[in-house]
C-alpha cells in the first residue's frame, strides 16, 4: 500500500502539468482552472457545506485528494459516516484533485470541533485503495446525469433506502430515509421517491418543476422542501448540469 503512494502523486502532478499545457484549448470544462472547478463542485454540486459550515476548512491540513476519495485522513484512520464516501469513491481523478485544490485555497478557520462518537463499530476501511477514474463524458446526458446525482451530488445517497449499512441498489431512488431537519434542530424530514413513478415518484411533474425542487427548493404545490435538501448550493448549478441530473432521473426505474 506504501508502495502506491508516490505513484499516485506522480500521477497527479502528471494530470496537473497536462491540464496547465493544454490550457483552455481543450473541452470547454476544461477552460476552468482546477480552483475554479472545485469551486463549483464544493459550493454548488457537491453541496459539501451541507454538512461541514459553519467549518468549512479547518485550521488542520486537508487530506489529499487520494485520500478523500478513499475515505482516510493523513493519519490513515477512517472517516465515519454520514460522509458519502460510498459515492465519492467514484469521483473522476480532475474532480477530486480540483475539490483538494480549492479546499486548501480557502483561508484557514479556527473553529475545534469535537471528535465523533459512532454508537456501532466502523469498518476499517471503506475498500480498496481508488486507481483511477475516468472523466465522464458530458455528451451522455444519461451517464453524465448519474455521475452528477451519485458522485457529484450525492442526491442518490440521501434518495436510496438503506439495506443494513449500504444503500440498496435495487430501490435506487425511491427516497424513504428518515434525516435530521436540517433547518428545525429538533425536526426529522423524510427523503421523497424521485423515480418517474407517476404517483409515488415524479413521473408527472414536468422538466421545469423537478427544477424548481432541486435549485428553489418548492414543490409544484407552491410548498417548501425541509432545508436538508441542499437547495441553496444547488442554486448555483449549471443548467447544462441540472438538465443532466433530470435526464438521468426520468431514465431510473419507476418504484412504488
Ligand atoms: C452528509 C454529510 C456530509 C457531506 C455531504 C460531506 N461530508 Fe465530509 N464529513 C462528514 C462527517 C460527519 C465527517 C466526520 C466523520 C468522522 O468523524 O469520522 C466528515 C469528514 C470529512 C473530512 C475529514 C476531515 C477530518 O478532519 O477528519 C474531509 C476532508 C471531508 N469530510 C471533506 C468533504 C468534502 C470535500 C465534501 C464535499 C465534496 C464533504 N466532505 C461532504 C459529513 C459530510
Ligand atoms: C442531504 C440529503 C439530500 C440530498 C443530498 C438531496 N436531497 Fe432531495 N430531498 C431530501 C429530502 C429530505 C427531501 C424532502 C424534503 C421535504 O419533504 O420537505 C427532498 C426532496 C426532493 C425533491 C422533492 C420531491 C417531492 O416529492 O416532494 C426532489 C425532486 C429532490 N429532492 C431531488 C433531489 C436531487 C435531484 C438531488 C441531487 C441534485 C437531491 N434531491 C439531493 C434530501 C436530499
Amino acid at each position: 500500500m506504501t508502495a502506491r503512494r508516490p505513484t499516485a502523486h506522480v500521477l497527479l502532478v502528471a494530470c496537473l502539468c497536462a491540464a496547465a499545457l493544454l490550457g483552455t484549448t481543450s473541452a470547454p470544462s476544461v477552460s476552468q482552472t482546477y480552483r475554479e472547478r472545485g469551486a463549483y463542485l464544493v459550493d454548488a454540486l457537491a453541496a459539501c457545506g451541507n454538512c461541514h459550515t459553519p467549518h468549512d476548512a479547518t485550521s488542520k491540513p486537508i487530506p489529499g485528494m487520494e485520500l478523500l476519495r478513499n475515505g482516510k485522513r493523513p493519519d490513515r484512520t477512517v472517516i465515519g459516516p454520514p460522509m458519502p464516501l460510498e459515492f465519492y469513491r467514484q469521483l473522476s481523478d480532475r474532480d477530486a484533485e480540483a475539490i483538494a485544490v480549492y479546499l486548501k485555497s480557502l483561508k484557514p478557520v479556527r473553529h475545534p470541533v469535537p471528535r465523533s462518537h459512532y454508537k456501532l463499530s466502523q469498518p476499517p476501511s471503506h475498500g480498496p485503495i481508488v486507481g483511477h477514474v475516468a472523466e465522464p463524458n458530458p455528451r451522455d446526458k444519461i451517464a453524465y446525469g448519474a455521475y452528477l446525482a451519485g458522485p457529484v451530488a450525492h442526491c442518490m445517497e440521501c434518495h436510496t433506502p438503506r439495506d443494513g449499512p449500504r444503500l440498496d441498489m435495487s430501490r435506487l431512488g425511491a427516497g424513504g430515509r428518515d434525516l435530521p431537519d436540517l433547518g428545525n434542530p429538533e425536526g426529522r424530514t423524510v427523503s421523497r421517491n424521485i423515480t418517474p413513478d407517476p404517483d409515488a415518484g415524479l413521473g408527472r411533474w414536468s422538466d421545469a418543476d423537478i427544477k424548481a425542487a432541486i435549485l428553489l427548493g418548492h414543490r409544484p404545490d407552491g410548498t417548501k422542501l425541509a432545508r436538508t435538501m441542499p437547495f441553496d448550493a444547488y442554486n448555483r448549478m449549471s443548467s447544462d448540469d441540472v438538465n443532466a441530473i433530470v435526464d438521468y432521473l426520468r431514465s431510473l426505474k419507476p418504484l412504488k
